[in-house]
């Protein structure tokens, strides 16, 4: 079996449980205080472990994220590109509000610092069956893209934090972009799902788009095919971490089994389960509780 190469951050994410977001001018006590891992990219590597698909990180922590590094090894992911630097980790604050929705802030850090030996070293190995992962809170993302086309890898873009960094890329290159609504009506000037995808595959036919929907759950299209799964309804306490644990296990069990509809079946499950727990990386839902959640939801 193939792996997943996974370019992406890894952030240490200092999590506020808040009443209310906080407002301009305002000062708000926290009901509670947490550490956790997490980063967009850690989040995926660890979804992509847990969905039962090879995967290798790629990017950096500081010496004070090692303890990250360690956390993805014992979840699974290979870390034999990952570089430890002088730049400390990058960090997250984020506000979590009791509906579970979040608010976000993330400061790069050794994210930020130039990876292009990493990604080289990590596609040198590469066949060319692999698909190159990639989010936006990582630099050296161009690079990364053309390195891995010119090896004949796919590339599938996780499109968050969506900015114009994101759209300036060599999007004709992207195989794969998964996006949320926010996301796919900045990529494209359209709010109505049906119509966001029309506009990604308009400029770029080859793509597939993959455009999650939150509680409206997700649409799949390509120039043949069009997909859509429902969400699976849950109680929610924290919402972070859902978008990377639907994009790791999505890609892993397609790269698994080949089978879409599945990919779809069993990300939207993943995710779902992901929100009942808090944290991001420490939501992520193993292969077994997603296979009893769906044998539940089936019986
Ligand atoms: O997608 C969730 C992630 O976004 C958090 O873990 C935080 O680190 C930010 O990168």
């Amino acid at each position: 079996m193939s792996q997943i190469i996974n370019y992406g951050s890894c952030c240490i994410d200092h999590v506020f449980q808040i009443p209310h977001f906080v407002r301009a001018g305002e000062t708000l006590s926290s009901t509670g205080y947490a550490i956790f891992p997490g980063g967009k990219g850690l989040n995926q590597s660890i979804a992509v472990a847990e969905a039962g698909c090879a995967v290798t990180h790629v990017g950096a922590v500081g010496e004070d994220g090692r303890w990250l590094a360690e956390l993805m090894t014992a979840r699974g992911v290979n870390i034999t590109h990952l570089g430890i630097t002088n730049t400390p980790t990058g960090q997250a604050i984020l506000q979590i509000d009791p509906s579970g929705e979040n608010a976000i802030i993330i400061l790069g850090g050794a994210n930020l610092a130039a990876h292009e030996h990493l990604i080289d070293a990590a596609l040198n190995d590469a066949t060319g069956d692999e698909i190159l992962l990639i989010q936006n809170e990582t630099s050296g993302n161009e690079a990364a893209i053309r390195q891995a086309k010119a090896k004949g890898l796919q590339v599938a873009f996780n499109m968050a934090p969506m900015n114009a960094n994101a759209r300036a890329l060599p999007l004709a290159l992207i195989d794969y972009f998964i996006i949320n609504e926010t996301e796919g009506e900045a990529l494209t000037g359209k709010t109505e799902p049906s119509e966001i995808c029309d506009a990604v595959l308009d400029q770029y036919p080859h793509s597939a788009v993959v455009l999650t929907l939150g509680p409206a759950g997700v649409l799949f299209r390509t120039a043949e095919r069009n997909l859509s799964q429902p969400a699976y309804p849950v109680e929610t306490v924290d919402t972070t971490g859902a978008g990377d644990t639907f994009t790791g296990y999505f890609l892993a069990t397609l790269m698994k089994t080949q089978q879409v509809e599945l990919a779809l079946q069993t990300a939207a499950a993943a995710a779902a389960l992901s929100v009942t727990q808090p944290g991001a990386a420490t939501s992520i839902p193993t292969l077994h509780d997603v296979n009893q959640f769906l044998a539940t939801r089936a019986s």
